[in-house]
């Protein structure tokens, strides 16, 4: 394994930290609307030349509101599944028990964070934003693969937070201090999900055979695919929230640029941020170098 995590040392780490939904959000802590909420890595909005400068933070703004519903929706899948993954071995190992109670509610705060800034965005903002979902919806459909699929897909999520914040955020001056505080706080805690995560999967494809880790694989593929049809339909969606939003009537060739940029960067954002991060390549490795390989061949369309 290219890896030395354990469950003690993950429960060690999730201890040192402590932080509260209210330290972030609530009480005078307000987003400034007049900044940016996500890195121009993330938002894909520099290319858009024909839009103004006051208009690409609009834009910016509505995909800040989409990487909050994501999070929040993706967690509300990655939260049961890790009970469940907990539960059959509660008396095993107390480190295990213990490490992965700390994930399943480190990542219920998660989701609240997410839903109260979403309610200060939806204060500040003024305008509706349309959004793919239910979440309700999209757990059930993730939670209907083999664990193994589900373990891989969540890994790449975990990792893909930590690319966030390490490669975009932390060095930006100007994103909004308190949404910056956010994906700062997030990162800290998914960087022990990241291993806990791979820990998992290390025990969900323990004894299975190269035939049964390509079905697995087939299968996280089949929710890479999934994912990547609600982006698809979150871009448009979007483009109709900026229309409402800035008044700007946008020419046909200027709608087809908006769309080809912002789908490039979401699909960067939510899939191929996460299915290149090293750490993620390096445990399908360990399960199948031909998995890779065929993760790899993929991941340019979201990159
Ligand atoms: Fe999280
Ligand atoms: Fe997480």
């Amino acid at each position: 394994m290219f890896h030395q995590f354990t469950y003690r040392e993950a429960l060690r780490a999730s201890e040192r930290i402590s932080w509260r939904v209210e330290d972030l959000i609530g009480d005078g802590k307000q987003l400034d609307f007049r900044r940016p909420f996500l890195p121009e890595s993330l938002a894909g909005t520099a290319t858009l030349g024909f839009l103004s400068a006051e208009e690409r933070v609009i834009l910016n703004q509505i995909r800040g509101h989409g990487y909050l519903y994501m999070f929040g929706m993706v967690e509300e899948f990655i939260l049961p599944f890790v009970l469940d993954h907990a539960r059959p071995m509660l008396g095993m190992d107390d480190y295990r028990t213990r490490a992965l109670l700390e994930f399943a509610a480190e990542e219920a705060k998660h989701i609240q964070l997410f839903r109260r800034f979403r309610e200060a965005f939806a204060a500040g903002f003024g305008i509706p934003c349309e959004m793919i979902g239910p979440p309700e919806a999209l757990a059930k459909a993730v939670l209907s693969h083999q664990p193994l699929a589900v373990a891989l897909a969540i890994l790449q999520i975990e990792w893909m937070t930590q690319r966030h914040y390490l490669e975009s955020v932390r060095e930006d001056p100007g994103i909004d201090p308190q949404f910056k505080s956010l994906l700062q706080h997030h990162w800290m805690e998914e960087a022990g999900h990241a291993k806990l995560d791979t820990l998992m999967v290390g025990a969900l494809a323990d004894g299975l055979d190269q035939a049964a880790i390509g079905r697995a694989v087939d299968e996280y593929l089949a929710i890479i695919g999934m994912l990547d049809v609600g982006l698809t339909q979150q871009v448009a969606f979007d483009l109709a929230v900026f229309a409402r939003a800035s008044g700007r009537k946008l020419a046909c060739d200027e709608r087809a640029a908006f769309v080809a940029a912002q789908q490039k960067a979401i699909r960067w954002t939510f899939l191929g941020s996460g299915m290149t991060h090293p750490n993620f390549l390096a445990t399908v490795e360990t399960l199948s170098p031909a998995a890779r390989q065929r993760i790899e061949c993929i991941a340019p369309t979201f990159c």
